[in-house]
């Protein structure tokens, strides 16, 4: 079972770091869909040092929530360093992550994120100041290499264990890629075969079948999924259940979805009141959406919608028009 510096989850379905979506709300979903470890988004070394409110308030963790792993980002040590220390003393995350991932140009260009995959001896040096500098167990996420002539996934991922990191997450894909083409799992063995810490691995897991396959296939210590739990967490619960029963649960209904997506939004609302959290939940309102049947229409109102209310109202009566239609009849 996927342990982590002593913390033990309670099954190996992560739920992946994700930039404007995994915040206290969605990540309740998450651990209530029974992710067995829920990871924040990133948040700037240097916002935290400066005390940015917006930066402070990512550091909030609901006690419901944990385990969970804070992720920071930077290109300097010294400010990586420090903001660690802000998170081990003033957070109560159970996890603090590094990430070497980020192939944002905005973020790569400060040194910090993916850029740091080009040199294993400064990924050691910066791992073992931070190891020494807290408390809770610090862990990286990285991606395979930065391009394909720069793929030093294994040494990188040495050069963390060696400084005392508690786990390597390994996305299959270069920089180069972003998110095009296929992750390469067969990297992520060859990292799971060459340390001795957990590796998750991560990329392209869509459905339970793929978790399944990626732990059995690839030994991997925990499976980390990100695109698929979009408006979706279905997905982590049915990946949990199938690794846990053999068996898959059926896909929700409308209904099921609807219901979700209304408490995903009135957890966001909590966290960032109506006017912020009704267009930051139109992205979702789509993600929920899809799959389901005929929400051309729907799936472009969500877009003109600023209130609950009205975002409540399209929703359900879109509902309760799918739930009026005969069964079986093709729409
Ligand atoms: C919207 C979005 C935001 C992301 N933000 C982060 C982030 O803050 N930190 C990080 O390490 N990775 C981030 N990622 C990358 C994911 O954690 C993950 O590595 C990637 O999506 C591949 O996994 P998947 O195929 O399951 O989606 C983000 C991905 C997406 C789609």
């Amino acid at each position: 079972m996927l342990e982590i510096g002593g913390i033990q989850m309670k099954n190996p379905v992560v739920l992946a770091p994700m930039a404007g979506v995994c915040n206290p709300a969605f990540r309740l979903i998450a651990k209530d869909f029974g992710a067995g470890l829920v990871c924040a988004e990133m948040v700037s070394d240097k916002g935290i040092l400066h005390e940015n409110e917006r930066s402070l308030k990512m550091l909030y963790v609901d006690e419901r929530e944990k385990p969970l792993s804070l992720q920071i980002f930077g290109g300097e040590r010294e400010s990586l360093v420090a903001a660690a220390k802000y998170v081990d003393k003033n957070t109560n995350a159970d996890i603090i992550d590094i990430n070497m991932g980020c192939p944002v140009p905005k973020i790569t260009k400060c040194d910090a994120g993916a850029r740091w995959l080009l040199d294993p001896d400064k990924i050691y040096e910066m791992v073992a100041a931070t190891v020494d500098a807290v408390q809770k167990p610090v862990t990286v996420k990285m991606r395979v290499g930065w391009d394909e002539d720069h793929i030093f996934a294994v040494q990188n991922a040495q050069a963390v264990e060696r400084a005392g990191g508690a786990a390597v997450a390994v996305h299959g894909r270069t920089r180069v890629q972003m998110y095009e083409g296929t992750a390469n799992w067969d990297i992520i063995k060859q990292v799971k075969d060459s340390v001795s810490i957990p590796v998750i691995g991560n990329g392209d897991i869509a459905t339970p079948h793929d978790a399944k396959h990626a732990l059995e296939t690839y030994g991997v210590d925990g499976v980390m999924i990100g695109r698929g739990a979009l408006g979706n967490p279905w997905m982590l619960y049915r990946t949990v259940k199938f690794l846990e029963t053999g068996e898959i649960p059926e896909e929700p209904t409308p209904r099921e979805k609807i219901d979700i997506c209304m408490l995903h939004m009135d957890r966001l609302i909590d966290l960032k009141g109506e006017n912020v959290a009704v267009r930051e939940m139109r992205k979702h309102a789509a993600w929920y959406l899809k799959g389901l049947p005929q929400t051309g229409t729907v799936r472009n109102e969500v877009n003109t919608k600023t209130t609950r209310d009205e975002m409540s109202k399209l929703l359900f009566n879109y509902v309760e028009e799918v739930e009026a239609r005969p069964v079986n009849k093709v729409s």
